[in-house]
């Protein structure tokens, strides 16, 4: 074990595994929150066998210090500090700078922090050309993606993953350039001219009227618009090895520069069982409305063995209790809705849908809970985004959470590549068939 892993987490007695009759002893480790953990770095070299684990369900893929999460006890801090002081007290841009960074800014940081990303808000006129090849009904996480790696071209003379001005530049660019490459996805797809930052503007703002704002047009940005996007995106903002971050980590361990490695996670993100999920709650709210309401004939499809239907935003690998984000925004839904003076619906579906779900045995049997997409996209509705640009509101939240895991996993020198083993079943050793003797199957 390497003296890095060491240092970070306490060190127990170790565990013996007896294989094949004979006994080894692994170190075990503890973190500071008790999760406990043993290292079998060395197991494949001692023992011939490696370890199966579908889904990476019991695997610790590193030591990290950014995000705790407890799913049994529905918990949630960055940097150790709850969720919930975050979404009451600070804002997007200071939580980034946490995540980031690891401590919360001074105020000279914050305001270094928040001006070096308002100057980079731009970008190059050719990238923004190139969003106009995409078609029309193009999906803007497919032209986020494209735009986030295309970025890298722009940048070549400053890509080193090993240098630490560079990496802070490139941190810069990526928080000031994601909103702007998405409202411009945004423009593209509607057909509009599209709206350059204006620096004035707080960060959710100045998306807002990126996204918003005509040319021919006065255009002012609802506060309590602003107010509810910040908390959206704040409650976005990491959770720890989930699937695109540890897709951002496993894209990173080659070496590759950052814009590569968060274009992973991107993509990763898109997935309908990970950010593609609040896209998919939607439209299944939309589908039970139109199909007359009736929660209870969605709940039993969603038991049923031979359907393929699942309740979208329910469920979570860790959570096994409630999605502390979810909460938060359950209630946001209902004052955000008040103060927009927005009867949505859906939000109704939502709730019986929700009521009926947690009396069923199925869902409290197999401790499904309604997860941070649920209520998500209610509120991003309500803010007048299309559905097919939540996940994109979900990729802008998790940007500073991607950033921190690679940094940390850059800085930490024991990192190796990631590169999975597995149990080959293909055929074993099979001589070549010329064409002319192949019966085909
Ligand atoms: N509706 C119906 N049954 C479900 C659901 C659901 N939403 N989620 C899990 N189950 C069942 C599942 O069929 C399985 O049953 P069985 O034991 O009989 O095979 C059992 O519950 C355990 O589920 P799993 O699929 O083995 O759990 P997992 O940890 O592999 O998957 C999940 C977690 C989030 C992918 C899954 O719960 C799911 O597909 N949920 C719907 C999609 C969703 O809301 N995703 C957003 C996740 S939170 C935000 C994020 O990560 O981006």
């Amino acid at each position: 074990m390497s003296e890095n892993l060491k240092s970070k987490a306490e060190l127990e007695k170790p565990v013996t595994l007896e294989i094949e009759g004979k006994k080894f002893q692994y170190p075990t480790l503890k973190g500071t929150e008790d999760e406990k953990g043993f290292d079998i770095s060395a197991l494949r070299a001692q023992t011939g066998y490696i370890t199966m684990d579908n889904g990476y369900a019991n695997t610790s893929s590193c030591q990290s210090s950014i995000t705790f999460l407890d799913g049994e006890l529905g918990i949630l801090r960055y940097r150790g500090i709850p969720i919930e002081q975050l979404a009451e007290k600070s804002n997007f841009i200071e939580v980034s700078y946490l995540l980031i960074y690891g401590h919360l800014p001074t105020q000279s940081e914050l305001s270094q922090f928040k001006a070096d990303i308002t100057r980079h808000t731009l970008v190059n006129e050719d990238l923004a050309h190139l969003l106009s090849g995409f078609p029309r009904d193009a999906h803007p996480m497919a032209i986020l993606s494209a735009a986030t790696c295309a970025l890298s071209t722009y940048y070549q003379d400053s890509l080193n993953p090993a240098d630490p001005e560079q990496v802070k530049q490139n941190i810069t660019r990526l928080m000031a350039k994601l909103p702007t490459l998405a409202a411009f996805a945004y423009k593209t797809s509607i057909g509009q001219p599209k709206i350059q930052p204006k620096n004035d503007l707080d960060y959710c703002s100045n998306f807002l009227r990126m996204m918003f704002a005509v040319p021919s047009e006065e255009y002012h940005v609802p506060k309590e618009v602003a107010d509810a996007l910040n908390l959206l995106l704040i409650l976005h903002a990491d959770h720890e090895q989930n699937c695109s971050t540890s897709t951002v980590r496993l894209v990173g361990s080659s070496a590759a520069n950052i814009y590569a490695s968060i274009t992973g996670g991107i993509c990763a993100l898109w997935g309908p069982l990970h950010g593609g999920a609040n896209q998919a709650v939607m439209e299944m709210l939309e589908e039970i409305h139109k199909d007359g309401g009736d929660v209870n004939k969605y709940v039993g499809l969603a038991k049923d063995k031979n359907s393929t239907f699942k309740l979208m935003g329910f469920g979570h690998r860790v959570y096994k209790n409630f999605d502390p984000r979810a909460s938060i925004i359950k209630k946001a839904c209902d004052q955000v809705l008040n103060k927009l003076g927005v009867n949505n619906p859906l939000l109704e579906i939502a709730k019986k849908l929700e009521e009926a779900a947690l009396k069923d045995s199925y869902f409290i049997e197999k401790k499904l809970y309604p997860n941070v997409d649920f209520y998500s996209g209610i509120i991003y509705s309500a803010l007048n985004i299309p559905v097919n640009m939540f996940t994109v509101m979900f990729a802008m939240g998790r940007l500073p959470g991607w950033i921190a895991h690679w940094k940390e996993m850059t800085e930490n020198t024991s990192t190796k590549i990631g590169r999975p083993r597995q149990i080959y079943t293909g055929p074993t050793k099979t001589d070549y068939t010329p064409i002319s003797q192949r019966r085909g199957k």
